[in-house]
């Protein structure tokens, strides 16, 4: 699939899943989702008057926890390029004690509507599987992020340890496309996920693009067994 089919491909199909989205997360990571969210949270040297930018903001999950940290001159921009997930997002954060500190844009992760140095930190949660490469976003968020500032990405990962890694990719192969095929009536739309995850690189793989960006202090830490795992660079 070129870059530009994928792109299409990834948008029709958070179009069409946005709804169900939230749910259908929570019932594939076997609620672990929040946990791993709140694990790149923890990560995070913010403080109340930071600016945070969360690419691939989806539904606002992420975004709603970093509000919930800022004070008033704190700010955090929620951006993805599908409006149904960021309609989601905006349900989400309507009701937020914090709504002022939020800013929902549409805007592409591989080419991120913001000047040189502009936020503190940026975050993706579940972000950088589902765009066509790991470079080019990484490069656009190193661009965006101030000197010091920090870029932390939660992402599915590929466990190691044997039992796991063959029970991981029978669930993500089998089950999460026949759940996807039960909850939507059709088929196709979980395929994307072991799809995606096969074409991902590993944990290290991905920490070796932090540093090839120009990231320094370039970590890597593992959730769950390797299910998942949070990557962290500092400008
Ligand atoms: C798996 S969801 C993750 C959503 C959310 N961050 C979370 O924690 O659940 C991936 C999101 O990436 C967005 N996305 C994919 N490609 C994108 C791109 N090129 N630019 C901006 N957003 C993109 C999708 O629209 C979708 O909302």
């Amino acid at each position: 699939m070129s870059n530009q089919h994928q792109s299409q491909f990834v948008h029709r199909l958070f179009s069409t899943i946005a709804s169900h989205y939230d749910f259908m997360n929570s019932l594939l990571s076997l609620n672990q989702d929040n946990y791993w969210r709140n694990c790149l949270l923890e990560k995070l040297p913010l403080t109340c008057s930071h600016t945070v930018l969360d690419v691939c903001c989806g539904t606002g999950k992420l975004t709603a926890k970093i509000a919930s940290r800022l004070g008033p001159q704190g700010k955090v921009v929620g951006l993805d390029f599908c409006q149904p997930m960021l309609d989601q997002a905006a349900a989400l954060l309507s009701s937020h004690p914090n709504r002022e500190a939020v800013e929902l844009m549409c805007g592409d992760a591989l080419a991120l509507p913001f000047a040189d140095h502009t936020f503190d930190h940026v975050v993706t949660a579940f972000g950088l599987r589902n765009l066509p490469n790991v470079q080019q976003p990484l490069a656009e968020m190193y661009r965006v992020v101030r000197p010091g500032g920090t870029v932390l990405s939660v992402e599915l990962a590929k466990p190691s340890l044997p039992l796991l890694k063959q029970l991981y990719f029978f669930y993500f192969h089998h089950l999460t496309p026949l759940l996807g095929k039960l909850k939507m009536g059709r088929d196709g739309f979980y395929s994307w996920l072991p799809e995606s995850l096969k074409a991902y690189p590993d944990q290290a793989e991905v920490a070796e693009y932090f540093k090839q960006t120009g990231f320094k202090q370039v970590a890597f830490y593992e959730l769950t067994g390797g299910i998942t795992a949070i990557h962290r660079g500092i400008k």
